[in-house]
């Protein structure tokens, strides 16, 4: 079996100047679940360089797609935000991650809570007709700095939203809740001042956070998931995994330094 398979970039778009999302062709042997995580990378000085990307793109999708970051010196990113449709894109042929249903035990709600970078698992989960068969409501809260970078998120849930066979389910179960920190918006706030003071709940007519029906995701960077596994883990909440299932689970965005 192959361990890695060489796409085709099709499309790009740079949204801010540090963010981007682009697809490629997808081998039709690369099998993945919603929420899972793959290497991706570029032949660099002849040798291939690799990093983690959670996949935005549905597992019933033919093409892949990701959302990055843009790092002036990033080993991988300063090249990957130079690419171009018909340029080869290396794919790891084995995804895996804990951003899966498998992880957590049946709930009410599904709050999918990311900042940044951290909303590319979700994209995929937020496309997969099961979330909605599983879930009465799910909350896709993405915090970033600027409005600016809440556009590809935007685009994912209008499309949903107005999606001919998708958009009915997506309207009556969708709950999309972004926030900026640096600029007025109609949500101002980091995620956590929301849900320490029940804000984020209470204006998208939900019950406060509880462990009894309610699952959450999390994916950001390493402060924005030690502070909000902390709130969760003082609510009682506790952490799935592969092994045992729970009430929340938890990654790291991809940040390149
Ligand atoms: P802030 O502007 O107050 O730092 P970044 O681009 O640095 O990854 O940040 C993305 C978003 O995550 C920003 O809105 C940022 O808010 C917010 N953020 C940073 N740290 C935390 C944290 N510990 N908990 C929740 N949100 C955070």
């Amino acid at each position: 079996m192959a361990t890695m398979y060489t796409e085709t970039v099709q499309t790009v778009r740079h949204w801010t100047d540090r963010l981007f999302s682009f697809t490629a062709t997808r081998n039709p042997g690369f099998r993945f679940i919603s929420g899972q995580f793959t290497m991706i990378g570029l032949t660099v000085n002849g040798k291939p360089l690799l990093r983690a990307y959670s996949i935005c793109s549905a597992h019933h999708e033919d093409h892949l797609e990701f959302f990055s970051i843009k790092v002036p010196d990033g080993p991988l990113t300063s090249h990957l935000q130079k690419i171009q449709p018909g340029d080869q894109l290396i794919v790891g042929a084995k995804p895996t991650g804990t951003l899966i249903q498998q992880n957590l035990k049946p709930g009410k709600t599904l709050y999918l809570l990311s900042t940044g970078t951290g909303l590319a698992p979700f994209v995929s989960i937020v496309k997969d007709p099961e979330t909605y068969e599983l879930y009465d409501h799910i909350v896709l809260a993405h915090g970033c700095r600027e409005i600016a970078e809440l556009g590809y998120g935007e685009q994912i849930v209008n499309n949903l939203l107005n999606d001919e066979f998708f958009g009915e389910i997506a309207r009556e179960k969708l709950l999309y809740y972004p926030t900026v920190t640096r600029e007025p918006f109609r949500n101002n706030g980091r995620l956590t001042a929301l849900f320490e003071q029940g804000k984020l709940e209470a204006d998208l007519g939900l019950a406060p956070l509880n462990k009894e029906t309610d699952r959450v995701m999390l994916c950001g960077s390493p402060q924005m998931l030690d502070d909000l596994q902390n709130l969760l883990i003082s609510r009682g909440f506790t952490e799935g995994s592969h092994h045992t299932r729970g009430e929340f689970v938890i990654e790291k965005a991809f940040v390149e330094k």
